[in-house]
């Protein structure tokens, strides 16, 4: 897969090809990432791409035809003759930021080597490139990371830095890739947002200047994905290339697209520099978060279903990551605060009979919580809630034959707490300063041993305290006032890094130490949803907003970057909390099915009709479940389409889901065929199940069509497609369920 000739090396398998070059001033130079290539054998020579001798202030060492400003590369840094956004930037003890890294050897390494302390991909079918690049006045050595795996689009990158000089540097930012590109035509795709408002999709043509999406919020965050994704013009669902990245890291980031003046572009991923700085002592290194790089030649689809199979072959960990994740009833929208023993029982006997199979109890059952007011930090049971703890109502719950799960906000602390009055300074915050609150709470400061020692020991008596099967791992503000009371005054820009460390540090030590129990996280609903956390936790609360509507947006961005089977989705009450809005019950239920289902309402209340209806979609989801969750998805409608109607399909080797959802009923309704996608067209597929939406309006359309019982070979379902029929009404859902 590594290939070093003429001094390039070529990394190639089935899916693509990128090629780095080492040039005669001993830069590393970017030369090509795209389809698979037999052989580089330089067809766009550097001769006829750089610009130098166009007479700009761009000559390097009196060579007026090699020009930094132009070349493109792998990890550049600004003030060498290139103007663009650099990779890196190092301050030395003077002062100054001007470094040159030469290429110095290469090592091929077989398999991944793991990045320490950080969450990063894993496989034995991959190989690792290790070019070393040395600072021409010694002071520093970077290593580049580069891993491609046999049975994939991706490549992953990292870098990492050591002090080889005798004084100290301070790395001020240090991207873990950058590529360059000798083209701009491309459009940029990225997933906006807010809270219960995630990864909405925008699509937006690359403009001349610098484009950026980021965090500086001590969380990947609601507002920015660390995603991006450079498309052709004319890259579609289904065709066309697209180039993405995905960082693997919780924390501030940023993501740079520089669109400059000869037509390249310049991509740059990593630790956002605005929030970060690291003080290295001479011998000391710094490892730099990983960033997954994702080719298709297959549109969007291809990209999600890339990274979709790798997060779930080469990230994703434990022993749930390719097990089915149980349907279950969480008490937060039930029930707020307001819960006691019986309440929850009275949920685990309703679960009981409708066949759901985990209860997770929510925010609430610790300390004097009664309210968002107090009591973060303080892990003991409210035994005026629980009288028997929480051991008792776990055996309770297991009694009925269902699992218990419960819910948890290790980082942070309330004021009203008996942590804060034992240790004020435990918190992010800058003496003489007044710390921002932010839903009454403030960050505990995990950079500190003392406070990570809190954390893990407070966690570990909650879940060793009973036979706990599910946990929800909550953060529901972002740092502010991000500095710590243990660093020295040169450290004090490492503290938000550090925060995120010694989260990954406790994370990793607990997901070990509890292998039985599956972790789901959540940022105030889907606010850390990023890959670094699926690395400990096998699923994400996408978001607070349980509207089905909202959610057919959301879970459509989500979708774009991280798998289905990450994704927790719930049927909720309507008027729905956080939109009023009244949706169907078979929406809420089908596009909760689009991910983890689970039930998020006071299911005791529900009617005899309703009961009935949701057993019946309980019995459904589980024969479908593997399908759903596990399958390989396809948007069928594009993700940014019209906002009305969104079409998905799921697959695996025994059937295929399709899902069709009208979110606002029309007059004079176009026709709608779904195509469906990658079936093999000689093969036949049996239309087992068929779920029109129920008649909404009086005189409005009704079912005319009875596929049941019905077979179809694949070339028809593809290519004359399904055809919806006509039923009236708003928040219409349908699903048809092929048996292969
Ligand atoms: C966050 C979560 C919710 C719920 C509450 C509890 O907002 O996203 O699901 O757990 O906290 O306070």
């Amino acid at each position: 897969m590594i290939k070093f000739e003429n001094q390039k090396f070529h990394l190639s398998n089935e899916y693509f090809s990128y090629v780095i070059e080492i040039s005669r001033g001993k830069h590393l130079l970017h030369r090509y990432w795209g389809r698979p290539l037999r052989e580089f054998r330089d067809s766009a020579p550097l001769q006829a791409i750089d610009r130098a001798n166009a007479g700009q202030l761009a000559e390097f060492e009196n060579e007026r035809t090699y020009s930094l400003d132009v070349l493109p590369q792998e990890y550049p840094v600004q003030g060498h003759t290139d103007f663009r956004i650099p990779a890196y930037r190092v301050e030395h003890e003077n002062g100054t930021n001007i470094s040159e890294l030469n290429y110095s050897s290469y090592k091929i390494i077989d398999g991944k080597p793991a990045l320490k302390g950080l969450p990063a991909s894993f496989g034995d079918n991959c190989q690792t490139l290790e070019i070393e690049l040395v600072d021409i006045c010694k002071n520093f050595t970077v290593y580049l990371y580069y891993t491609i795996f046999d049975d994939s689009p991706i490549l992953t990158r990292s870098a990492k830095f050591v002090n080889t000089g005798g004084k100290k540097i301070k790395i001020r930012h240090a991207a873990s890739a950058a590529v360059d590109f000798n083209e701009n035509d491309f459009d940029i795709i990225d997933l906006y947002g807010g809270h219960a408002a995630e990864r909405t999709v925008q699509r937006h043509k690359l403009q001349r200047g610098i484009f950026e999406v980021s965090s500086t919020r001590g969380a990947s965050s609601h507002q920015h994905s660390p995603f991006i994704a450079l498309a052709r013009p004319d890259a579609t669902e289904f065709f066309g290339e697209v180039y993405a990245a995905s960082f693997v890291y919780s924390g501030s980031f940023a993501i740079k697209i520089e669109a400059e003046q000869f037509g390249t572009t310049r991509l740059v991923v990593g630790l956002n520099p605005d929030t970060f700085s690291w003080l290295l002592e001479p011998n000391e290194e710094f490892q730099t978060p990983e960033v997954v790089l994702n080719f298709s030649a297959n549109g969007l689809n291809g990209m999600s279903q890339s990274f979709h199979k790798f997060f779930r072959e080469h990230l994703m960990r434990g022993k749930f990551k390719d097990q089915v994740r149980p349907i279950l009833i969480n008490n937060w929208e039930a029930t707020y605060f307001d819960f006691n023993e019986e309440k929850i029982i009275a949920l685990a006997d309703c679960a009981k009979e409708l066949g759901l199979e985990l209860v997770v109890l929510d925010d609430g059952w610790f300390g004097k919580r009664n309210d968002d007011n107090s009591s973060l930090g303080d892990w003991f049971v409210n035994r005026e809630k629980l009288p028997n703890g929480i051991e008792g109502l776990v055996n309770a719950v297991h009694e009925r034959g269902l699992k218990f799960g419960i819910w948890v906000e290790p980082e942070m602390v309330n004021v009203d707490s008996d942590l804060y009055h034992a240790h004020p300074d435990w918190i992010l915050h800058v003496p003489d300063y007044k710390p921002s609150f932010s839903r009454h709470q403030l960050v505990l400061d995990l950079s500190r041993a003392d406070v990570r020692e809190y954390v893990l020991d407070a966690m570990r008596k909650v879940f060793s305290s009973a036979p706990i099967d599910y946990v929800k791992w909550d953060y529901n503000r972002h740092m502010t006032e991000a500095f710590s009371a243990k660093l020295p005054p040169e450290r004090q820009l490492e503290t938000q890094h550090r925060v995120i460390l010694g989260l990954y540090e406790i994370m990793e030590k607990l997901v070990n130490e509890f292998p039985d129990i599956l972790f789901e996280s959540c940022s105030g609903g889907g606010g850390r949803f990023d890959a670094g956390f699926l690395y400990y936790m096998p699923q994400t609360w996408t978001s607070d907003d349980s509207d089905a509507v909202c959610r057919l947006s959301i879970q459509t961005g989500t979708g774009m970057a991280f798998p289905i089977v990450a994704q927790g989705a719930h049927v909720s009450v309507v008027p729905n909390h956080q939109v009023g809005r009244v949706t169907t019950f078979q929406m809420r239920n089908f596009v909760a099915m689009c991910g983890t289902y689970g039930f998020e309402l006071d299911i005791t209340r529900f009617t005899a009709e309703e009961k009935d209806e949701v057993k019946k979609y309980v019995e459904l989801y589980k024969e479908i479940r593997p399908t759903m969750q596990l399958g390989k998805f396809t948007r069928l409608l594009t993700a940014y389409n019209n906002g009305n109607e969104y079409a998905w399909q799921f697959e695996d080797e025994n059937r295929i889901v399709v899902v069709y959802f009208r979110v606002l009923s029309q007059p004079a309704t176009p026709i709608r065929i779904l195509k469906l996608a990658g079936l093999n067209p000689d093969r036949e597929y049996h239309l087992k199940k068929y779920f029109p939406p129920k008649k909404m309006s009086v005189d409005g359309g009704k079912q005319v069509i009875n596929f049941q019982e019905k077979s179809f070979y694949g070339d028809e379902l593809m290519n004359n497609g399904l055809a919806v029929e006509k039923i009236d009404g708003d928040f219409a859902a349908y699903m048809w369920v092929f048996e292969k």
